[in-house]
C-alpha cells in the first residue's frame, strides 16, 4: 500500500476537498486521503458487477466478525442480539440522547468534544451539562469533582468519546472505572462513542471498552462503533450500537424506527471486508500516521506561538495557537492556504484541529504555508 500516492480528490464532490476555493489545502473534516484496502474495493466491485442493488439484510458473517472482534480485541463477550445497526454513528448519538426519559432531562458531556455531542441534547429537547476537560498530570482529564457538583435530578446520561476527538486521549482503565462508578452511583446511562478505537497511535496505550469493565456499567451502556474512520469508508454509512440491556435497547430501536434507512449492501459488505480482511492495511496505515504525527510534532512545536501535545489516538492534531496572539487564527490560515477547524466548533477556544491523515507531501506544504503566514 502506497500511502504517499497523491489522489486528486478535487471536483469529486468531496465534502473535504470541494469546500474551499482553489489554493486552500483542506485538512479539516475527519476523512483520510488514502485509497481503501484492496479487499474493500473488491467487495464493492462485486456488487457493481452483479448490478442489482436492492434492499439488503445484514450478512450473518458480519455479525459473527463483530462479535469475535469485540471478544478478541476488546475482551468483551457480547450477544448477537445486543447489536443495533445504524447508517451512521452520529444518528446513534442523537438516538441515545432521546433515550433518556422525556424532554428536558439533561445530558452530561465534557468539551471540547466532537460537535454532535454538544448538539444531540439540544436537538432532542434535552439540556446539555458541559463539564470541560482540564489539563492535569500532563494530559486532558475529565473533571470528576465538577461533574459531581453539577449533577442534579435531571441528569440522566453521560456521553463519552473514547478515544477522544479532538484531544486524542485513550482513557486509562482507572479513568474509565471512575467514570463507570460515577454513572452507576448516580443512575446515569452511559453512551460511549468508540469510533476511533482502532486508531491507537501510542503503542503503550490500549483501548478499553468501558462497557466491558463490569456488569453494572454494561447494563446501562450504549457503545457506538464503526469501521468508517479506520478504514476510510465514512461515505458508505455503516455503524453499530451495542446495547446489552433489553429495555434500553427496545427504547433505542423504537426511537430510530422509521427514521433511518436500512443499510446498503455497499456499507455492510465493505464493513465485512474491512473487519475481516484489511488488518494488514490498518497496521500499515498506523505506521504512516505515527510517522506523520512525529513530523507534525517536530515542525509545529518549532513554530513560535503554536504548541502541540502528542496524541494517543486518532489522526486529528489538536494545536494551541494562543501564543500567536491572533484571534481568528483559522481564517488567518485559510487566507494563507490551509483549511483547518477552530476549537469553537468543539466548544473550546485557542486551538485548531488539523487532520494529518494525508500524504506527507501535503503536510510539508501545510507547514510551509503556516510558517509563511507567521513570517517564520
Ligand atoms: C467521535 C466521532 N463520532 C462520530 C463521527 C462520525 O460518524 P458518522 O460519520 O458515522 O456519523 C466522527 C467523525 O469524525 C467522530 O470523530
Amino acid at each position: 500500500m502506497d500511502f504517499d500516492k497523491i489522489i486528486d480528490r478535487k471536483n469529486t464532490n468531496s465534502y473535504k476537498w470541494d469546500k474551499y476555493p482553489e489554493g486552500v489545502l483542506p485538512l479539516w473534516v475527519a476523512d483520510m486521503d488514502f485509497e481503501v484496502a484492496e479487499p474493500i474495493k473488491d467487495a464493492l466491485s462485486k456488487i457493481v458487477e452483479h448490478g442489482v442493488i436492492g434492499y439488503s439484510r445484514t450478512p450473518d458473517e458480519l455479525v459473527e466478525v463483530v462479535v469475535k472482534r469485540l471478544k478478541d480485541r476488546h475482551k468483551w463477550d457480547i450477544q448477537k442480539e445486543w447489536i443495533v445497526w445504524l447508517p451512521g454513528l452520529v444518528p446513534g448519538l442523537h438516538t441515545a440522547a432521546r433515550c433518556i426519559s422525556d424532554d428536558y432531562f439533561s445530558v452530561m458531556t465534557s468539551s471540547p468534544v466532537y460537535r454532535p455531542f454538544l448538539e444531540a441534547s439540544e436537538m432532542g429537547n434535552r439540556r446539555l451539562q458541559d463539564i470541560p476537560f482540564i489539563w492535569r498530570n500532563d494530559r486532558w482529564e475529565m473533571d470528576f469533582e465538577e461533574m459531581k457538583k453539577s449533577l442534579n435530578p435531571s441528569t440522566r446520561l453521560y456521553m463519552l468519546c473514547n478515544p477522544h476527538n479532538p484531544n486524542g486521549r485513550v482513557f486509562s482503565k482507572e479513568e474509565l472505572s471512575q467514570l463507570a462508578d460515577f454513572c452507576v452511583e448516580n443512575d446515569l446511562i452511559l453512551c460511549s462513542d468508540e469510533i476511533h478505537c482502532d486508531l491507537i497511535l501510542d503503542e503503550s496505550k490500549e483501548h478499553i471498552s468501558i462497557a466491558s469493565l463490569n456488569k453494572e456499567i454494561e447494563v446501562r451502556s450504549i457503545t457506538l462503533l464503526a469501521p468508517s474512520k479506520t478504514f476510510n469508508i465514512a461515505g458508505l454509512g455503516c455503524s453499530l450500537a451495542i446495547i446489552p440491556e433489553k429495555v434500553l435497547r427496545d427504547k433505542f430501536e423504537k426511537i430510530k424506527y422509521g427514521m433511518m434507512p436500512m443499510l446498503s449492501a455497499f456499507a455492510m459488505d465493505a464493513a465485512l471486508a474491512a473487519y475481516k480482511n484489511s488488518e494488514v492495511w490498518r497496521l500499515e496505515l498506523l505506521n504512516y500516521l505515527r510517522s506523520n504525527q512525529a513530523y507534525l510534532l517536530k515542525e509545529i512545536n518549532a513554530i513560535e506561538g503554536l504548541k502541540m501535545e502528542p496524541l494517543e489516538a486518532t489522526y486529528l492534531a489538536w494545536i494551541s495557537y494562543e501564543g500567536t496572539g491572533i484571534n481568528d487564527f483559522v481564517s488567518h490560515l485559510e487566507s494563507h492556504g490551509v483549511g483547518v477547524q477552530d476549537a469553537s466548533i468543539f466548544g473550546g477556544k485557542g486551538y485548531f484541529r488539523l487532520n494529518f491523515a494525508t500524504q506527507k507531501s501535503n503536510l510539508e506544504e501545510a507547514i510551509k504555508r503556516i510558517r509563511k503566514s507567521l513570517n517564520q
